[in-house]
């Protein structure tokens, strides 16, 4: 309801700025609106809609007019809705989206059209990897660069036996794979590799294993909905505070409400925190609050970030949309002032980020340290 009203009242600011419009940028959303990670994909959206009102409803001059597409976090459909988008809607511009499947169809439609694809989100490593192209943006993370981060940090912890858990799919796959890269690097063994398939929630019988196992550790990567059950069942299961549970932050970003006491302690990596005290991040903090009532997470960031790249792209234009090669050109070379702190672009077009430690403290990922600086996706397979 909250996002509701607040979408509304950015709208009627888009609006009002039309009236001097000289052209329109079209910009398909797809995004999930339904499913376990619905709300992940509505914070995206609002820090689209609050970069996008903060410059009066325009970029670079343009007024910019939307379409959404609910992409319900399946790939048995993703094909079909990106294609509706690009074919039958005609946008300029495709923002989605959360899960790294879908994205894996949308990079494919991305490449075969041309269009331009900025991912707000889905880490999926070959979308920037053997399926990266000129027109392939992400203003988020790769999953080699979030499970990479944790994996080094863990065995600095002096953590040697570690058993991980996840579902199965591009995602849990791939930050499992980078997390043991880093760790086993540093000394330690992945002993046990634990899924189940997305978006499936029950734990139980996961979750006897790994008591009857003992790892030193557990590594863990679920977000949204999901992050909450899962991390409530951890704790009642009577693992909580007996082995230590560390994680992508995507399990503790926009879900602390909900897990209430069950989540304190968790440490775990992620490209945002709580606590980063920059002009730049309490500015953004503050101007979303008001206008969403909630506080922004990671997935906020990205989308008001995404927002940000497509306006320097477009700047560089003079808003128009068709010099496809100049504007991707200025997004290549753009810094970021984001939120997370200034990043660039990578080869393969991913952020080169600092990945923070954070640490849960009551409703906050309170920032504990710097994990990895400045970390760049290595860009396996990719040739541009
Ligand atoms: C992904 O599918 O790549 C994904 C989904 C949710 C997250 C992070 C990554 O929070």
């Amino acid at each position: 309801m909250k996002i509701l009203i607040a979408s509304a009242m950015l709208l009627a600011a888009s609006m009002s700025a039309s009236a001097q419009s000289s052209g329109k940028i079209r910009v398909g959303l797809m995004l999930p609106a339904t499913g376990t990670f619905a709300s992940l994909g509505a914070a995206i959206e609002n820090g689209f809609r609050l970069y996008v009102a903060e410059n009066q409803g325009r970029l670079a001059g343009q007024e910019i007019e939307y379409v959404r597409v609910d992409d319900e976090s399946d790939p048995a459909k993703a094909t079909d809705n990106v294609n509706r988008l690009i074919k039958r809607d005609n946008v300029d511009v495709i923002v989605g989206t959360v899960h790294s499947g879908v994205t894996m169809a949308m990079a494919k439609a991305a490449r075969e059209t041309g269009t331009i694809l900025i991912v707000p989100n889905a880490g999926a490593d070959a979308v920037t990897g053997p399926m990266c192209a000129p027109n392939i943006f992400r203003s988020s993370f790769s999953n080699w660069q979030q499970g990479y981060a944790m994996g080094d940090v863990v065995a600095k912890k002096g953590h040697k036996k570690v058993m991980t858990i996840t579902w199965k799919y591009a995602a849990g796959d791939e930050v499992v794979k980078s997390f043991k890269e880093a760790f086993e690097k540093g000394g330690g063994k992945v002993t046990e590799e634990l899924s189940l398939p997305f978006p499936n929630v029950e734990f139980q019988a996961l979750l006897t294993a790994i008591a009857a196992a003992k790892p030193d550790a557990v590594y863990t990567f679920f977000a949204g909905a999901g992050a909450v059950k899962f991390v409530k069942d951890y704790s009642a299961a009577g693992l909580k505070g007996r082995i230590p549970l560390y994680s992508t932050g995507f399990l503790t970003d926009g879900t602390l409400e909900a897990m209430g006491r069950d989540a304190e302690g968790i440490e775990t990596t992620l490209h945002y925190a709580d606590g980063l005290d920059s002009v730049r991040d309490k500015g953004f903090r503050l101007a979303y609050a008001k206008t969403f009532k909630s506080a922004p997470d990671v997935y906020a960031v990205q989308g008001y970030d995404a927002a940000q790249m497509l306006s320097v792209g477009l700047s560089a234009v003079g808003g128009d949309v068709k010099r496809k090669t100049e504007l991707i050109a200025a997004m290549e070379k753009a810094t970021i002032d984001s939120p997370r702190g200034r990043f660039t672009m990578s080869k393969n077009h991913n952020p080169v980020q600092d990945i923070y430690l954070r640490k849960v403290v009551g409703t906050e990922n309170k920032l504990a340290g710097i994990a990895s600086k400045a970390l760049s996706d290595p860009g396996r397979g990719c040739r541009m």
